[in-house]
């Protein structure tokens, strides 16, 4: 069902295998007015080698194409236009959706490889900030994404659970702390002591030296510091499993950094043996002069390791564990530098897989312009924000549907999913503007409008009792023309998650589903689909291929299809 692969066949076979048809199908276009036709073929650079005028070549090649495919060729200047037949090309499209559901749309370029895909990473004993939002919700779809085109992903929440601050949290606690406050609060209570500790230590010195000796004593497997480390982050997991649960993201592992203590000795080793680590300010570091970049610090003055031994020891396991074909990092991009050094140091190693590490990096979140910090106080928390915008939804829906059934359910899915599209849906290098009215408008660019577009779709379904068994393409009386719109996005489709995927961008299927809610909404105003007629049969299946592929498509964002609104 890939008409610029069929016709780049039919070329190919007519310049008797001058160019290849690889060549061929890149060089098909779309034209950008389809008055113009469906696909163009563009013959101007084909005149050298055939020294003849392009449109000569154009319309020799007009005389070979013989399929039922195209009902129409035409020479316009150099360029050779192409109309599909509607009917046998809708049909096609069609049965082809009622036949894989779904599955409509993968690809099969991943071959089954392993893709770790490193995301959300929070840092225990403090808020969940915007920028792990982001990451959650770019790195889910990311996931589900690849998924699609045929790799199999391998989520991992390499929580920020290691490093000096957690020795200056367990001393912040044996001075100032409640247990009962603790459990009650935890996330809350953590990092109001986090806060204490640094306040204390502008007068009191010493109490930085006391973190350090925590924390030293963490590495140690010191039992006391162990056991509140564990604790506390215990407590902290537990308030972030909320926040997953409400966004239905999952994880595959959450070794986080500290997981990688009893692995960042076989690190430095392998650096030392490597004679790739040196001696700066006291401090282990590898130079990274000839990559022009910054060194890279491996262990400090007083033998502490650092985020990025901790990374260097997380890659080597990831490749050892996972045998990944790609290490895909989900990391906002005031981190650029740190992977860029990470990468070239494992290159330094000797270790060409490094060359499959990608970081995927993203914009920030903006409110009012200004970046939103969890520092000073001004905290943001999200949880907050999700049960604002399902209490926006569920308002919405008693307003518009007071009578639907499961209310708080689709209040949740409306609600979370209206963050997550407005996440999702511009480049994710754009940094974007947090608002909730403008997340839940069911009008414009929007994860409600998706949603609503579904849901209106499935109820034409409902009252047309129609049923994907029932189909029977033979009986189609359709010419296809009011269609051919809606029939032309969905063919679309399977291009929008090949972009998507193979850029990391979650932003093509976004968009694809926008424009594709927007081009059904445009022909249920035009066309009476309930209305008895001979058409009645397809114009129901092309409402159905509909709401599958924008079930689909918001599965692939991460978001939830309610039946009803
Ligand atoms: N915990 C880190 C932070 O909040 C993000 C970790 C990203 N992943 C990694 N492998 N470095 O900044």
């Amino acid at each position: 069902m890939n008409f610029k692969k069929e016709l780049a066949q039919i070329l190919f076979e007519a310049l008797e295998g001058e160019i290849s048809v690889e060549q061929l199908e890149q060089s098909i276009e779309k034209p950008k007015n389809s008055s113009l036709g469906d696909l163009a073929f563009p013959c101007f650079p084909l005149a050298k080698v055939k020294r003849k005028a392009p449109n000569v070549i154009a319309q020799e090649l007009k005389e070979k194409v013989q399929s039922p495919t195209f009902e129409k060729v035409e020479v316009v200047g150099a360029y050779l236009n192409l109309f599909l037949n509607k009917k046998l090309v809708s049909e096609q499209v069609i049965s082809k959706i009622i036949a894989e559901g779904g599955q409509y749309g993968s690809q099969d370029f991943g071959a089954g490889g392993n893709v770790t895909i490193d995301m959300s990473s929070p840092n225990i004993a403090k808020p969940f900030s915007m920028g792990h939002l982001r990451s959650t919700v770019i790195g889910n779809s990311i996931a589900l994404i690849l998924e699609k085109c045929g790799f199999k992903p391998i989520r991992i929440n390499h929580l920020g659970d290691w490093g000096t601050q957690f020795g200056k949290l367990i001393s912040a606690y044996k001075h100032w702390g409640d247990a009962e406050k603790v459990k009650e609060n935890p996330i809350k209570e953590l990092l109001s002591l986090y806060v204490q500790f640094h306040a204390e230590a502008e007068t009191k010195p010493e109490l930085e030296d006391e973190g350090r000796s925590w924390f030293k004593r963490l590495e140690d497997g010191d039992e006391e510091a162990l056991s509140l480390w564990q604790w506390f982050r215990d407590e902290s997991l537990k308030e972030f499993s909320r926040i997953y649960e409400l966004m239905n993201v999952e994880f595959d592992s959450f070794a986080g950094e500290a997981f990688y203590n009893d692995k960042m000795d076989r690190v430095v080793n392998l650096l030392e043996e490597k004679g790739l680590l040196v001696e700066s300010d006291q401090a282990q570091v590898v130079e990274l002069t000839d990559e022009q970049l910054p060194p890279c610090l491996i262990k400090k003055s007083d033998g502490a390791t650092l985020y990025a031994t901790r990374d260097l020891a997380a890659a080597l396991y990831r490749k050892e564990n996972y045998d990944f074909v790609q290490s895909v990092y989900v990391v906002g991009h005031e981190q650029s530098l740190h992977f860029k050094q990470l990468i070239s140091v494992l290159k330094k190693m000797g270790y060409d897989w490094a060359d499959k590490m990608v970081h995927v990096p993203f914009g920030m979140m903006l409110k009012d312009g200004k970046k939103m910090s969890t520092r000073k106080g001004k905290v943001v928390l999200l949880e907050e924000v999700l049960n604002e915008s399902i209490v926006m939804a569920l308002n919405n829906i008693e307003e518009k549907n007071p009578n639907l059934v499961n209310k708080d359910e689709v209040a949740k899915q409306v609600g979370v999913g209206a963050v997550i599209f407005h996440d999702l849906k511009n480049n994710r290098m754009n940094d974007i503007e947090f608002s909730l009215e403008e997340m839940l408008r069911f009008e414009g660019e929007t994860g409600p409008y998706v949603q609503y577009s579904f849901a209106r779709a499935c109820s034409i379904l409902r009252k047309g009792e129609w049923t994907p068994a029932a189909y029977d393409a033979s009986a189609n009386q359709t010419t296809w023309e009011k269609e051919w719109k809606v029939i032309t996005m969905l063919m679309e489709f399977s291009n929008a998650i090949k972009r998507a995927g193979e850029n990391y961008d979650p932003s093509q299927v976004a968009k694809y589903i926008v424009d594709l809610a927007q081009s059904f909404n445009k022909y249920y105003a035009e066309v009476k689909v309930l209305e008895d007629s001979e058409e009645k049969q397809a114009r129901l299946a092309l409402v159905y291929s509909v709401t599958a592929v924008l079930k689909e498509g918001l599965r692939l964002l991460g978001i939830a299809a309610p039946e009803e609104m």
